[in-house]
């Protein structure tokens, strides 16, 4: 990887980046306006915009958190998962989701994707299930659900806790109805390059009040409830740690910039579906590339648009068309390297789970195209034309 040679095929003056935030005066002014304020931690906004993500999700209880990892991690502690626990997760998926795992104490079990929508299988994750399994992850990778009630019906009879890991799927849809209130707890990521964003931060949803009560107390260092008050004039000192818990709350300026994105979330997820389908027809029926589709049963999120080369077809394959992309100044990333790829998890993923083979597959050939609401078209034709000439000069 790195050392083949790409050729320019387009003159673009200035790097189109693989993402590139939709930030305008209404964020800014948010912003400045908490500021102003003098409230700079956990305060008013970070329930208002809790309150707003629950009302948009159609979800009851909704709790802003300081990342997905962190909320994959306090969920996980929520719903009981602790050390001789196994969780089932994909190895297609971004380190977190293992993290949150490890950092609880229990043994994570690699199982393997379902190529139609990258997505848990629920085939694998059957087969992987032990009487020591505690709970799942599924991931909703690039935005596209997986098939999460195939996976809900195989876990609920068994009492196995079901995590969505919807960092890439804010606004995705099953069945007309949006992801955060399917399973026993949804965490979301509004990381700056997700469907929208806080700077950092992230939103751990669940039906079940009890569950997102200790969500909350394990997010802010284990207190009761209202121990963010104390420094209002409604607040008193006097607090309780009712277990032992994590600073991994969000705070107010960054509630303040995730609610104006909130109010956008419709406007970004319809430019994003527009960029997909004008990339879907443009590089339609090209030798040798296969594109992302949605399946009739969901609504994409389309947080990315992650296309396969053929290596057999395609000279240098998919390393081949991103150092086309590098040469003309286009951005691109792989989502992701399989966790059982890295050095600290290979001896362990390769125990747990000895094929994989979809996920190696898909990793052979995979490569994320830039895809962000504020894309320009002539961005968009910039990327369609540097494919197109990479496949075609690539085509053996
Ligand atoms: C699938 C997945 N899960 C979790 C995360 C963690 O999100 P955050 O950056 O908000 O911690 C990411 C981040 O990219 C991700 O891709």
């Amino acid at each position: 990887m790195g050392d083949i040679q790409g050729t320019e095929f387009i003159r673009r003056d200035s790097f189109l980046p693989f993402f590139r935030p939709d930030l305008g005066e209404a964020e800014l002014s948010a912003v400045t306006e908490v500021l102003r304020s003098g409230w700079l931690t956990y305060g008013p906004k970070v329930r208002e915009f809790g309150e707003a993500c629950g009302r948009y999700l159609d979800v009851p209880h909704a709790v802003p958190v300081s990342s997905a990892s962190s909320g994959l991690l306090v969920a996980l502690k929520a719903l009981g998962v602790g050390p001789g626990d196994e969780v089932i997760l994909p190895s297609l998926t971004f380190v977190a989701t293992l993290g949150a795992v490890v950092h609880c104490g229990a043994r994570p079990v690699l199982a393997d994707i379902d190529p139609a929508n990258l997505g848990l299988d629920p085939d694998a994750f059957a087969a992987a299930i032990t009487p020591r399994t505690k709970a799942v992850i599924p991931v909703h990778l690039a935005g596209h659900p997986c098939r999460i009630e195939e996976i809900l019906a195989i876990a609920k009879p068994r009492g196995i806790r079901v995590l969505e890991d919807a960092a890439h799927a804010f606004g995705a849809e099953v069945r007309g109805k949006r992801l955060g209130g399917l399973s026993d707890a949804t965490v979301f990521s509004f990381y700056a390059t997700k469907c929208i964003t806080s700077g950092d931060g992230g939103l751990v949803t669940t039906n079940d009040p009890e569950v997102a009560r200790r969500v909350q107390v394990i997010s802010f260092h284990g207190m009761d409830g209202n121990a963010w008050q104390r420094y209002t004039d409604k607040g008193r000192w006097y607090y309780e740690i009712v277990e032992f818990g994590y600073k991994m709350h969000l705070g107010d300026p960054a509630a303040a910039l995730g609610l104006v994105q909130l109010g956008r979330s419709d406007e970004f997820m319809k430019r994003r579906t527009e960029i997909a389908h004008r990339f879907g027809a443009a590089l339609a029926g090209l030798p040798g590339l296969t594109l992302p589709t949605a399946a009739d049963w969901c609504t994409h999120a389309w947080h990315l648009y992650a296309v396969r080369v053929n290596r057999e077809m395609i000279e240098g394959g998919r390393d081949g068309v991103i150092a086309d992309l590098t040469a003309n100044k286009i951005g691109s990333s792989v989502h992701f390297i399989p966790l059982h790829y890295h050095p600290v998890f290979r001896e362990a993923g390769r125990e747990f789970a000895p094929r994989l083979g979809q996920t190696e597959r898909y990793f052979d050939e995979a490569v994320s195209l830039p895809l962000f609401p504020s894309m320009t078209d002539q961005e968009i034709d910039d990327v369609v034309t540097v494919v197109r000439e990479s496949l075609r000069l690539r085509c053996r």
